[in-house]
C-alpha cells in the first residue's frame, strides 16, 4: 500500500484524517515520470528528438520513462493477420496478440529508444514491468466500457500494491534512466500486457513523483473545437469522457491521470512530444502553450 506521510493529509470536520488535494510543495527530489505515446518512437528523427529532450530534463530531476508502442503493435499485428480489438483505448489481448506486444514493445521500441538515449548522453537502462517486480499486475476484471457494455479484455494486467519498485530507486540513485516498457507479471509469473498510461500513472504513484508528464501525438486534451484545454479537473475530464469529447486511448489517460493524482502525484500535464520542450519539465509551473494541467 502506497504510504501518504503525515504532511499530506489533513483533518476533515469529523476529526479525520484525511489525503490533502494536491497544493503541496513539491519535493524537488521526488521523480518526474514520464510516459512516451509510441507514435513518438516511430521515425528516427522524433527518436532523436525525444532521446535529447529526455537527456536534458534529466540533468534536472530524478526520471523514469515509460513508452507504450500501439500504432506499431497495430502494424505488427496486421502483418501477422491478428485483428486487432480495443475498447475506451483499452487492448483485448489474447495469446498471439500478447506475444506481438512483448516483441514490439520490449523488443524493437524499448531497445530503439535506449540506443537513442545513449547516444544523446544520458544513462538509460531498458525493462518492463517483469524486471525484478517492479510492476505486480493481476488479471484486469471484465470492464463497464463508457457506452455501458461489458467486456473481458483477457491477458490485460492490472497494477496491484506492492511497495516501492526498489530496482528503480536503486537506478534512480545511480544516476541511471530507467526505461520502462509496458508489461507486468502476476505474482505467479505470468506476463500481462498493460496500457501505458495505467501503468506509467502507477508508477508515478509508487514513486510519489513530483510530477506524471504524458507526452502523446496531439497538443495536450482537445476540446470539442479542437482547442487545447489549459486547465483541467477531474470532474472535467470525467465530464469530457461522458459527452464523448474525449474518447478512445484519451479516455485511458485521463482514467490514468485521476489514480495517479488520487494517490498524491503532483500534478500532471499531457503534452505534445513533438512540440514540447522536455528540458523545462521539471521546473515549469502554471498553463504551457499546447498542453493540458490536469489537477484534483
Ligand atoms: N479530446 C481528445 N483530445 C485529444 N486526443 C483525443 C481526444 N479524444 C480522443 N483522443 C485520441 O486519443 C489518442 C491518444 O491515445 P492513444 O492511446 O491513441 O495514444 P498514446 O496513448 O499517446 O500512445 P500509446 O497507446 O502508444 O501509449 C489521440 O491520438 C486521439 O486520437
Ligand atoms: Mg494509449
Amino acid at each position: 500500500m502506497t504510504r501518504v506521510p503525515k504532511s499530506r493529509m489533513r483533518r476533515s470536520a469529523t476529526g479525520r484524517l484525511r489525503r490533502s488535494p494536491v497544493t503541496r510543495t513539491p519535493d524537488p527530489r521526488s521523480p518526474i515520470v514520464l510516459k512516451l505515446g509510441g507514435e513518438l518512437l516511430e521515425n528516427p528523427t522524433d527518436v532523436r528528438r525525444v532521446a535529447a529532450g529526455i537527456a536534458a530534463l534529466a540533468k534536472h530531476a530524478a526520471l523514469v520513462v515509460v513508452h507504450g508502442g500501439g500504432r506499431e503493435i497495430d502494424a505488427a499485428l496486421a502483418a501477422a493477420g491478428i485483428p486487432k480489438q480495443q475498447v475506451d483505448g483499452l487492448r483485448v489481448t489474447d495469446a498471439r496478440t500478447l506475444d506481438v506486444v512483448v516483441s514490439v514493445l520490449a523488443g524493437a521500441i524499448n531497445t530503439r529508444l535506449v540506443a537513442a538515449l545513449r547516444g544523446a548522453g544520458a544513462r538509460p537502462v531498458g525493462l518492463t514491468g517483469a524486471d525484478a517486480a517492479v510492476v505486480t499486475v493481476r488479471r484486469a476484471a471484465p470492464m463497464t466500457t463508457v457506452a455501458g457494455s461489458k467486456v473481458d479484455l483477457g491477458l490485460v494486467g492490472s497494477p496491484v500494491n506492492n511497495g516501492t519498485p526498489r530496482l528503480l530507486t536503486d537506478l534512480l540513485a545511480g544516476g541511471y534512466v530507467p526505461v520502462v516498457a509496458c508489461l507486468g507479471t502476476t505474482r505467479r509469473g505470468e506476463v500481462l500486457n498493460v496500457n501505458a498510461d495505467t501503468l506509467a500513472s502507477h508508477l508515478a504513484a509508487e514513486l510519489q513523483a513530483r510530477r506524471l508528464v504524458i507526452a502523446g501525438g496531439t497538443s495536450g486534451v482537445l476540446d470539442d473545437q479542437g482547442h487545447t484545454i489549459e486547465q483541467l479537473s477531474v470532474a472535467g475530464a470525467a465530464k469530457l469522457i461522458r459527452t464523448g469529447t474525449a474518447n478512445k486511448g484519451m479516455v485511458a489517460k485521463l482514467e490514468a491521470c485521476r489514480a495517479a493524482l488520487r494517490k498524491g502525484v503532483g500534478d500532471v500535464l499531457i503534452a505534445n512530444g513533438r512540440d514540447v520542450q522536455f528540458g523545462i519539465l521539471a521546473e515549469a509551473t502554471g498553463p504551457l502553450p499546447g498542453c493540458t494541467q490536469v489537477t484534483r
